[in-house]
């Protein structure tokens, strides 16, 4: 299951790879096996691609083959390239390099440390009156068994109402009730995914969702994400389906989980009629759909360019109310529907009746709890941005236009080493490989701005001090004498 790159798009991809920083005297093969190394490390360029033949990729840089045959003999030195005889070039990590992305997440233990591994917000108030509130609704559920493996019918009502609400006309038949986004996420894999079929996914991603494809044990493949600008190249991630094609692509399209962007409506609707051509099901996570930051525009919900029950959205509570409820959904045909209600009496039968009513209350209330939560981010963000600019000056950020978290770019391949230094001075961190595969992403870290301002300015002023002792640490103490004879 490989994919391949075109000359055109490696070239796009490379950019000014002939000027970057830091180059001197370094011949044009070594730039060019540098730029391919830096994409690699970055997870722009997947693992396991097929590069261009060396013409194509001359001709694409304006650059003599000999260039491209040193640099890919340069790559396959370092072990960032291996090549078969008439077969192709296809790009690899050394293996030194690879780093587990597992064991993101550890519950907070200590009372005084700084919590940047968990991208969620606290309760908000309207959380009790609301379970109140749910304790009243109670006695109409408690003369029946209260297992409902499709969800209260008032919670399916207010989902679905949401939906049309985003010019999506959706009936309480096509949502299921899920114990959150993440139990969706499985469900659904369970349904649409035999073990070891093929994904596509995001890099970077949201960690848990790639611990549940490694449970269905699938073939993971990636489409990169750029920093600046829209974060998906159309041109890869189509073609990326029509090459792979995948059984399943998941996306979160959303204010992305880790990197904050949005993806335009344009590419929504040619993703979807992609997906369809190549016989690909979208699993379309919209987690952070009602955090849109500074009055951003929303585009259509993926869903809504679906004439083909091929898009599967999932959603959830946690992120504009809160996790601890463990309220989440699924939006999908009714068929499919029932078919996940069939499939999740064998996992954990029904979501609690409780619960369900608690999320009935927050939603009655949405426009005021969401209104507060996004000007509570907004200025969180905001706070995060002048802290980092303040203290981390060489960092690269960008203000994400909604959801919760920054994707930093850090100022070496560090992220890993920084979240180690951190949890010593009281600052838990999600580094850069963790939202990635095979331990790619080390010069990013994922910073969440969930926590109050006054905390992550704490954050950031323990970092900046730790990220100083790194640099420290790696110089040398002491020099040997030199020997002047
Ligand atoms: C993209 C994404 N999907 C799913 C989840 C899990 O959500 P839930 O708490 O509803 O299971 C999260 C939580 O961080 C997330 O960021």
């Amino acid at each position: 299951m490989t994919s391949q790159v075109r000359g055109a798009q490696l070239a796009r991809l490379l950019g000014q790879w002939h000027a970057l920083p830091g180059r001197r005297r370094s011949p044009d093969y070594a730039a060019l096996a540098a730029a391919v190394r830096g994409l690699l490390a970055d997870g722009r360029l997947a693992l396991g691609v097929r590069l261009p033949a060396e013409r194509e990729l001359a001709e694409a840089l304006r650059v003599s083959r000999t260039t491209v045959t040193a640099a890919y003999r340069q790559l396959r030195e370092t072990g960032h390239l291996a090549s078969r005889r008439g077969a192709g070039s296809w790009t690899m990590l050394p293996g030194t390099h690879r780093v587990a992305s597992t064991g993101l997440w550890t519950p907070l233990d200590d009372r005084d440390m700084i919590d940047l591994g968990v991208a969620a917000l606290a309760a908000p108030p309207q959380l009790v009156p609301a379970a109140r509130a749910a304790t009243e609704d109670l006695p109409r559920y408690l003369g029946g068994a209260g297992y409902h493996p499709t969800g209260i019918i008032e919670l399916r009502d207010a989902v679905a109402r949401s939906y049309t609400d985003r010019g999506l006309p959706t009936s309480a038949e096509q949502i299921m009730v899920t114990s959150g986004t993440q139990h969706a996420l499985d469900l659904v894999l369970r349904l649409a995914l035999a073990p070891g079929g093929s994904v596509l996914v995001e890099s970077p991603t949201y960690p848990n969702a790639l611990a549940a494809l490694a449970a269905r044990r699938a073939r993971v493949s990636t489409h990169g994400l750029s920093t600046d600008g829209v974060g998906w190249d159309p041109d890869l991630l189509l073609g990326s389906l029509r090459q792979i094609r995948p059984k399943l692509a998941y996306l979160i399209p959303d204010f992305q989980n880790p990197t904050g962007h949005l993806m335009p409506a344009e590419l929504r609707e040619k993703a979807v009629a992609a997906a369809h051509a190549a016989g690909t099901d979208l699993v379309v996570d919209e987690s952070f759909v009602d955090l849109p930051l500074d009055a951003t525009p929303m585009p259509p919900p993926v869903a809504a360019y679906d004439r083909h029950s091929r898009v599967i959205s999932i959603g959830g509570m946690s992120k504009p109310y809160w996790g601890g409820l463990r309220i989440g959904w699924v939006r999908a045909s009714a068929p499919q529907v029932q078919r996940l209600a069939a499939a999740r009496v064998g996992v954990d039968m029904a979501s609690p009746v409780l619960d369900q009513l608690v999320a009935v209350h927050l939603l009655a209330d949405a426009p005021a709890i969401v209104e507060a939560r996004r000007a509570q981010l907004a200025a969180q963000r905001d706070a995060l941005l002048a802290a980092l600019a303040a203290r981390l000056p060489d960092w690269r950020v960008t203000s994400p236009s909604g959801g919760v978290t920054l994707w930093a770019e850090l100022d070496g391949p560090i992220s890993s080493a920084l979240a180690r230094s951190a949890e010593d001075v009281g600052v838990r961190l999600a580094p850069g490989p963790r939202f990635g595969l095979d331990g790619t992403l080390e010069r990013f870290l994922r910073l969440p701005f969930t926590l109050p301002a006054a905390d992550l300015e704490e954050a950031v002023g323990r970092l900046a001090a730790v990220r100083y002792d790194l640099d420290r640490s790696a110089r040398r103490q002491w020099r040997e004498a030199t020997v002047i004879a």
